[in-house]
């Protein structure tokens, strides 16, 4: 009589190649999924290193410097676009604002309260807090960048899921500067605001694969 013994050794792996993280970028981490190369991070993540300053790319080809990455909420902090000297004018006034693909796994988060300016009075018809209190007054006269802007109509609004989490516009003839702060709250002075933009990025699913290992041993 033959006795069959099947012993199954059941593993989870992940998926066929592992993650590989990507070196530094100057002083910055590049955490997994993040990209800066064909041989590291996942290429859906892709990020620029150039000369020591990692950079992401928005749907225009404008490259906007990163700041700080929080790879435990799958976030990360741009540098808003300069206001060039004495003009209200964001340096990618050109290419419409900040734009991410649509098929990026990036989104603008919604901590972010973003200000504009030098607006044409179209804008007033739309929901944005144009008044006199708006905080994108202060930075008409209390910041450098923001001097060129001064006693133009500006308006600000908390980014959420009622405008569209992918672009900030702005344009000749609507608004043509905007900066952002992140995470906002009444009361701050503008000393403690942390200029930046907030991306958030939606996770890589992990394909998950079971290795079944069979033993067979035959007993007489
Ligand atoms: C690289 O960055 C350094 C320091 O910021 C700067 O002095 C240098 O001009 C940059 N080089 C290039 C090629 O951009
Ligand atoms: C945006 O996405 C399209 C389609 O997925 C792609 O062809 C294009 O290269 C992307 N643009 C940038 C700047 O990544
Ligand atoms: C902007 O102004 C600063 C100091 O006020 C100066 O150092 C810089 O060169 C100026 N930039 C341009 C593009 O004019
Ligand atoms: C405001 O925007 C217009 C274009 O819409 C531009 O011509 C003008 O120079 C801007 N104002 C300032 C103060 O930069
Ligand atoms: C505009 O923002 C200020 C400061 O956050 C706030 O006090 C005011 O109520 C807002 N106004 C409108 C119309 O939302
Ligand atoms: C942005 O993406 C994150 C993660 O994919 C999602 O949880 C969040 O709701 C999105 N935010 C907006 C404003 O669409």
């Amino acid at each position: 009589m033959l006795v069959v013994i099947i012993l199954s050794l059941i593993s989870s792996t992940h998926a066929s190649s592992f993650p590989i993280e990507c070196p530094k970028c100057g002083n910055l981490d590049v955490p997994y999924p993040l990209s800066t190369g064909d041989n590291c991070g996942n290429f859906n993540y892709k990020l620029y290193c150039n000369n020591n300053s990692l950079e992401f790319p928005s749907a225009e080809g404008f490259y906007y410097q990163i700041l700080s990455i929080n790879p435990n909420e799958n976030r990360l902090i741009i540098s808003p676009p300069l206001i060039q000297n004495n003009t209200c004018q964001s340096s990618d006034l050109s290419l419409g604002g900040l734009r991410i693909n649509e098929t990026s796994p990036f989104n603008i988060s919604s901590r972010n309260t973003v200000m504009l300016f030098n607006c044409s009075g179209t804008i007033l018809l739309s929901p944005l807090n144009c008044s006199s209190t708006s905080p994108c007054r202060l930075f008409e006269e209390r910041v450098k960048e923001g001097k060129g802007c001064q006693n133009t109509l500006c308006c600000s609004y908390l980014k959420d899921s009622s405008m569209t989490s992918r672009h900030i516009r702005v344009r000749i003839g609507g608004c043509s500067a905007y900066t952002s702060v992140v995470a906002m709250k009444s009361g701050d002075s503008i000393d403690d605001w942390q200029f930046g933009i907030e991306l958030q990025w939606l996770p890589p699913t992990e394909i998950v694969h079971f290795k079944i290992d069979r033993v067979l041993g035959i007993i007489p």
